[in-house]
C-alpha cells in the first residue's frame, strides 16, 4: 500500500426535510449568496425548503448555472460576491451548480481571472467557505474537493480544487424530480468514478479493493430498483449514498488512481456537450479492453466479485467481464458507442491533436498519451 494522508472535513446531513436544518449550520452573522441551476428547483419544492429555511438570514440569489458550468457565467457571480460583499456561498443543485460555486468560492479574492485559476489547478489564497444541498447524485461533489470548469470560448474543460464543501444536505426525496437520463447518467458517472480508483494493480489493498466491489455491487443491484421506480425512497437513499461513497476519498486510500476515462471523456463534453457520464460509458469499455495487458489481473476480480464470472482462461474472463460492463451501462438505457452519438473520426483526431500538444500521459502508469486515447476511441466507435 502507498502513503496517504488522509482528511475529510465534510458534515454530511442526510434523509427527509434535513433542508430545514440549513440555517442552523450557517454562522448568523454571514452574507450568503444562494447559487442555482436552471430551475429545476422550482418545480420539485427544494426552492422553497431552502428559503424557508433561511427566512431572516441575509442573503442573495445567483440562478443560470448550466450543466458543465461556464466560467463565462462564473464570472458573473464573482462580481456580484466582490459588490455584495458575500462571505459564505450555498450551491442548491446538481455537481453543475457545487462544482461553479466551488470557483466561485475560490476566485472572489484571487486578483486574476477565474480561468486563470482553473488553469493552474488548484485554488490559491483564501478561498470563501461554502456547502451545498445536493440535488442529483452522481459526481460526489457535494463531499469532495474537486470542480470540473468549462470554457465555452475555448471548448476547453478542466479539473480544479479547492477546499471542501462545510457541510452538505442530501434529501433522497429530492431526486424523485429528476429526468430518467440523469439518474442514468448518475449512476454510471458513480460506477466509473470507483472504477478510476479500483481498475488497476491487485493485491495494493485488500480493504480498498472490497469497499469498491461493494459500492459497484450496490449500484448495479439498486439501478433497476430506481429505473423501475423513482419515487421508492429507500432505493433513491441508497443510489445517493453510493454516489457520496464513491468519490470521497474514502475508496482511494493508499492505491493507485487511474482517471484516463474521465479525462477523454471531459473532451467529449467539451466538443459535443455529451452529458458527463454518457462520455464515461462510451469510454470505459473500449479503454478495459485497450489496456487489458497491464489491468487484466484487476479486471478479472471485478469480474469475479461485481458479475460473478469464474469460468474461463483469463483472456475470455477478461471479455466477458467487458461485456457485462457494457451490458450494465446498456441496461441503464444508455447507448455505448461513439457512432450511436454520431462521434466520428474528426473527434478522434481532435482529441489526439490536444493530448498530444498537452504531452498527457493518463492513467496509473502514465502511458495514455494522444496516441493510446485514439487507439480506445477507435474502439469505442
Ligand atoms: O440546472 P437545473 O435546472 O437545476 O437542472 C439540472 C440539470 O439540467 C438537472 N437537475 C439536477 N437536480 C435535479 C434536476 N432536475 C430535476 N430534479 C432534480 N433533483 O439535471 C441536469 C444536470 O445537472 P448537472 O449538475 O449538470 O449534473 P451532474 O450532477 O451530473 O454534474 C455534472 C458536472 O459535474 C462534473 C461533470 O464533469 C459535469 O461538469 N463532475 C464533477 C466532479 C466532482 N466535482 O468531483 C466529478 C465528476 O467526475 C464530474 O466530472
Ligand atoms: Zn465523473
Amino acid at each position: 500500500m502507498n502513503n496517504f494522508t488522509f482528511c475529510n472535513p465534510t458534515k454530511i446531513i442526510f434523509g427527509r426535510g434535513m433542508i430545514a436544518r440549513l440555517a442552523r449550520e450557517i454562522p448568523a452573522d454571514k452574507k450568503i449568496m444562494v447559487t442555482f441551476g436552471g430551475g429545476s428547483v422550482r418545480r420539485n419544492g427544494v426552492y422553497e425548503q431552502v428559503t424557508a429555511a433561511l427566512a431572516g438570514r441575509d442573503y442573495i440569489e445567483f440562478w443560470g448555472i448550466e450543466p458543465n458550468p461556464k466560467v463565462e457565467t462564473l464570472r458573473c457571480a464573482v462580481e456580484q460576491c466582490r459588490a455584495e460583499g458575500v462571505d459564505f456561498l450555498l450551491a442548491v443543485g446538481g455537481g453543475s451548480v457545487l462544482d461553479g460555486t466551488k470557483l466561485i468560492a475560490s476566485a472572489v479574492h484571487y486578483d486574476g481571472d477565474a480561468w486563470e485559476l482553473t488553469l493552474t489547478g488548484r485554488a490559491k489564497g483564501r478561498v470563501l467557505p461554502f456547502a451545498s444541498v445536493m440535488t442529483l447524485p452522481a459526481t460526489g461533489s457535494e463531499m469532495n474537493n474537486g470542480a470540473v470548469i468549462s470554457n465555452a470560448t475555448t471548448a476547453e474543460k478542466y479539473a480544479f480544487y479547492t477546499t471542501y464543501p462545510q457541510f452538505s444536505i442530501l434529501d433522497p426525496g429530492v431526486t424523485f424530480s429528476l429526468p430518467p437520463y440523469q439518474v442514468a447518467c448518475g449512476i454510471a458517472d458513480s460506477f466509473v468514478h470507483v472504477i478510476e480508483q479500483y481498475l488497476t494493480a491487485t493485491g495494493v489493498s485488500p480493504l480498498m479493493d472490497r469497499w469498491s466491489e461493494g459500492i459497484m455491487q450496490t449500484l448495479v443491484e439498486v439501478a433497476p430498483k430506481v429505473r423501475e421506480n423513482q419515487n421508492d425512497y429507500d432505493a433513491m437513499a441508497t443510489y445517493m449514498l453510493s454516489a457520496t461513497m464513491a468519490l470521497n476519498g474514502f475508496v482511494a486510500m493508499g492505491v493507485e488512481q487511474d482517471w484516463a476515462t474521465h479525462m477523454i471523456g471531459h473532451e467529449l463534453t467539451a466538443l459535443h456537450g455529451l452529458t458527463h457520464g454518457h462520455t464515461l460509458v462510451i469510454v470505459l469499455p473500449a479503454l478495459m479492453d485497450v489496456m487489458r495487458e497491464q489491468k487484466g489481473a484487476k479486471i478479472c476480480q471485478m469480474g469475479e466479485r461485481v458479475f460473478g464470472i469464474t469460468e474461463g482462461s483469463t483472456e475470455e474472463r477478461i471479455d466477458r467481464t467487458i461485456e457485462a460492463t457494457e451490458a450494465f451501462f446498456r441496461s441503464l438505457g444508455l447507448t455505448t458507442r461513439l457512432s450511436d452519438e454520431g462521434i466520428g473520426e474528426e473527434t478522434i483526431a481532435e482529441i489526439e491533436r490536444r493530448f498530444t500538444k498537452r504531452s498527457v500521459g493518463l492513467g496509473e502508469r502514465g502511458n495514455i498519451d494522444g496516441k493510446v486515447a485514439r487507439k480506445i476511441l477507435e474502439k469505442a466507435l
